[in-house]
């Protein structure tokens, strides 16, 4: 019997040893370890709803970084001559009988574009003092061995380095469960009251529609207030709170959880705050620092400390996962494998929030730190690929929040007979900012489709299907009024005005772009599987607009990105350098009825040697990627990752390049589903990871979903 046990544990063991990729392995491999600070990205803590970056003292003691979340936001105040009846009454422009939120009165359109603003909730640095106990200046230059790592395995920032010979150690980790910041010092300089940490609060508006690398002004102290209370009353674990106030928004600074100290304002006149341990008798000091938009008990040091690891590990252990450099002949494996590892933990740390991502995550600010819908397929559908649905599930619901207001742009703004019109460029109250192109793009429509197929792949539950069905069946109804009937043809168009992913082309003139046109088959097509899984019909409106859209434009043997565009766009600057997505149709979307295989190929080739690739950015890369792989060139689809113009830097922050700020997340976000494409296959692949290079790869995968 005893016999019998050992041999099948034996079995059992040595199945596992060659099934198991050695994750914790390959992702200490990618620690990223720095010796100063990165003038254009911090080093990261957070768990997808709250962020914090770090300068080279784990801390933000010489460099600003944000400390970001999903919920903080403010109003500015209205500009003179404006009240909010100016904001409440606001319609925009009447085009062709349809009313549009963009134009109109400059000064309400401008305020609803910028407001509501992503809040940066503060800073938190070292202060050092001499033995006196006057602060001192103290620069970057001044500290000397200097490392600093990030283990990735438990979310832990490590920094060393030495001051007036004195060593000093920071460890910073963030909750994994509120929006704080646990914080543990070791050194000399503590037991010499040499050393204390200071906090500090910007003022935030909506001024610059980008903020990078820095978010918010310290020099405007008047715009805002802040106060502090002291007291061990305030809340469990909490011995002060700063209570800081910007217009109509106030939000709260918890500091505790660990040893003593004092806190003190610095000057009336200035939002900066100077804590003091306690103790003189002790060389470390912990401390959380937690923020929220209401008075709140903290977690202590430790109990933050724990979760980070235990939550990190849990991460990393049971999503999905891919080792393409363990017995990998080709060397370029290195470097998509060290992309892939730093992507996964960013993407966690900036894009795991309650509502949709913004493009820099929650690194800086870029569009007022609102969020665009159509991205959201970029920024989040690798999550469903890689099976972290806890993570997806946080916004996933977005769609059944903002459907009040989508039924209410469709029907009662621009008069349709049913259905729901999703935003674009959007804040958490599902309110779509004015913009010409916000109003007319309609790429993000049939997104919600995707997410629920991936779900309903994932459970295969009755609950999956009847979550779903009003948000679906509101999506294709609008779908199925949006496209026109031609009566000279009898096909249904996608007409003007309408902006296409490219946002490049004139509304007006813009008919039946090739894009659109497969997404709104592929999307009119999910919604009636849906529809018969529930054991529902379908609005025939559904399968007659399907069958009978426009054809897809073709010319001169490669399809158009819409029709009756001129032939020679393909060297014209002003429709070569965007969003190529042409190459989508075919590659990010599967193959859709009325796609030929072979005019796809032959478009996705033309527009790789004629689209302006220098002048492409992003989730291009991804989409080109997925492009190649699905037309059978594994070889091209490695090269477009490893762009020279698709770049991840030391901590894997995905460079934004030549038109947005760094990072731009949707990179990121299209190199995971690219991956995943590639490694697990789509339907109808067969090959073992069809998307590498059958010489000099080998890739092994656990956990990952076959893509669309
Ligand atoms: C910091 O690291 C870089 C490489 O990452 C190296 O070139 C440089 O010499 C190091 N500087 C110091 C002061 O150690
Ligand atoms: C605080 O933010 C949360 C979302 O994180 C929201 O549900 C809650 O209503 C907010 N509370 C206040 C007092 O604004
Ligand atoms: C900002 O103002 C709008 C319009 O008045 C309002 O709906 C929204 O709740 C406000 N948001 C914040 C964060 O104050
Ligand atoms: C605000 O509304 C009032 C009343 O309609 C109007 O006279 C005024 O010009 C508006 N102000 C702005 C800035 O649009
Ligand atoms: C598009 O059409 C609308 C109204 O039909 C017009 O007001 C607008 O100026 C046109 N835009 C362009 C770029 O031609
Ligand atoms: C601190 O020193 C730096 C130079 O190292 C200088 O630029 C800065 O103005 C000083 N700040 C104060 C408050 O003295
Ligand atoms: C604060 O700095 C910004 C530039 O960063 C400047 O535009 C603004 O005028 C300054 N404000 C004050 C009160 O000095
Ligand atoms: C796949 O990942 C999910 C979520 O991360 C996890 O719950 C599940 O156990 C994993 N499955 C396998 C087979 O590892
Ligand atoms: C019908 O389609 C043709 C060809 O696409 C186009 O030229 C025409 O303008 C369309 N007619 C209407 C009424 O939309
Ligand atoms: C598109 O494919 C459908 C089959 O799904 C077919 O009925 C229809 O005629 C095709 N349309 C065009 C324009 O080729
Ligand atoms: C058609 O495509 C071929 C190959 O790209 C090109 O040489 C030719 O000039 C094109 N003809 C027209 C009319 O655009
Ligand atoms: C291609 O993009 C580069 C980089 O943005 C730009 O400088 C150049 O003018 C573009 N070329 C064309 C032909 O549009």
């Amino acid at each position: 019997m005893l016999g019998i046990l050992l041999a099948l544990s034996i079995v059992v063991w040595s199945l596992e040893v060659i099934a198991t990729i050695p994750r914790h392995t390959l992702v200490s491999r990618y620690n990223p370890v720095r010796n100063a600070s990165s003038s254009t990205t911090p080093m990261q803590v957070g768990n997808g709803f709250f962020a914090f970056g770090a300068d080279v003292t784990g801390l933000q003691t010489f460099l600003p970084w944000a400390i970001m979340s999903d919920w903080a936001w403010k109003n500015d105040s209205l500009p003179v001559g404006m009240t909010s009846a100016n904001i409440t009454s606001y319609r925009g422009v009447v085009w062709d009988g349809v009313q549009y939120e963009f134009g109109g009165p400059a000064d309400p359109q401008q305020w609803l574009i910028s407001n509501p603003n992503r809040v940066n909730l503060g800073r938190i640095g070292l202060l050092f003092r001499d033995v006196h106990g006057q602060t001192l200046n103290v620069s970057e230059e001044d500290l000397k061995n200097i490392h600093q790592t990030l283990d990735l395995w438990s979310g832990t920032i490590t920094s060393r380095f030495t001051y007036n010979g004195e060593a000093v150690t920071v460890q910073t980790y963030a909750s994994q469960s509120t929006s704080a910041i646990a914080l543990y010092v070791h050194s000399n300089l503590l037991q010499q009251g040499r050393l204390g940490v200071f906090l500090d609060f910007p003022w935030n508006d909506g001024s610059s529609k980008f903020q990078a690398p820095f978010v918010g002004y310290w020099n405007e102290s008047d715009l805002h207030t802040t106060s502090l209370r002291v007291g061990d009353w305030l809340g469990e674990n909490v011995h002060a709170q700063i209570t800081h106030t910007e217009v109509a928004s106030t939000f709260f600074t918890s500091i505790g959880g660990g040893d003593g100290f004092s806190i003190s304002r610095d000057s009336p006149d200035e939002h900066r705050y100077s804590i003091t341990p306690s103790s003189h008798s002790s060389e470390t000091l912990s401390l959380t620092v937690a923020y929220s938009n209401d008075t709140t008990s903290i977690p202590i040091f430790s109990s933050v400390e724990a979760e980070s690891i235990a939550t990190w590990e849990t991460y990393w252990t049971s999503g999905g996962f891919v080792d393409m450099v363990t017995g990998s002949a080709d060397p370029r494996a290195d470097e998509l494998q060290r992309r892939i590892i730093l992507s996964r933990y960013l993407m966690r740390i900036n894009e795991a929030g309650h509502t949709p991502p913004q493009e820099s995550g929650l690194t800086n600010t870029g569009w007022y730190g609102k969020f665009h819908m159509e991205m959201y397929f970029w920024h989040c559908a690798h999550w469903a690929l890689w099976n972290d649905w806890d993570l997806l599930y946080r916004s996933l619901d977005v769609y059944s929040r903002f459907l009040p207001t989508s039924l209410q742009r469709a029907q009662i703004q621009e008069g349709f007979s049913t259905g729901a019109r999703w935003s674009k460029m959007t804040d958490p109250s599902g309110r779509s900012a004015p913009g010409e192109i916000n109003e007319l793009l309609i790429w993000q429509q049939p997104h919600p489709l995707v997410f629920a197929e991936y779900e309903y792949r994932a459970t295969q539950s009755r609950t999956t299907l009847e979550k779903w069905r009003n948000v679906l069946h509101a999506t294709a109804d609008w779908m199925s009024v949006y496209a026109r009937k031609n009566t000279s043809t009898g096909f249904y168009d996608l007409a003007p005005p309408l902006y296409v992913v490219a946002e490049d082309t004139d509304p007006n003139a813009t008919w039946n772009p090739a894009f659109e046109l497969a997404y709104w088959r592929f999307g009119l097509g999910m919604a009636q599987t849906w529809m018969t899984r529930l054991g529902e019909d379908s609005p025939d409106a559904w399968g007659e607009v399907k069958e009978h859209l426009a054809p897809l434009p073709i010319e001169n043997g490669t399809y158009v990105v819409y029709e009756g565009i001129e032939s020679d766009f393909w060297t014209d600057p002003t429709f070569i350098n965007d969003h190529p997505a042409l190459v989508g149709l075919y590659g990010w979307l599967p193959q859709t009825s009325n796609v030929s295989i072979d005019i796809a190929k032959t478009t996705a080739e033309k527009v790789w040697q004629y689209w302006n690739i220098s002048n492409c950015w992003g989730w291009d890369f991804g989409m080109l990627a997925m492009s190649a792989a699905r037309n059978g060139d594994a070889e091209q689809a490695i090269e477009w990752l490893l762009h020279p113009l698709f770049q991840f830097d030391d901590v894997g922050m995905p460079i934004g390049g030549v038109r947005v700020p760094t990072p731009y997340f949707p990179g990121a976000g299209s190199l995971l589903y690219a991956i995943a494409m590639m490694a697990a296959g789509w339907d109808g692949s067969t090959a073992e990871a069809p998307g590498f290079p059958t010489q000099g790869w080998r890739v092994s995968v656990e956990n990952i979903s076959v893509a669309l």
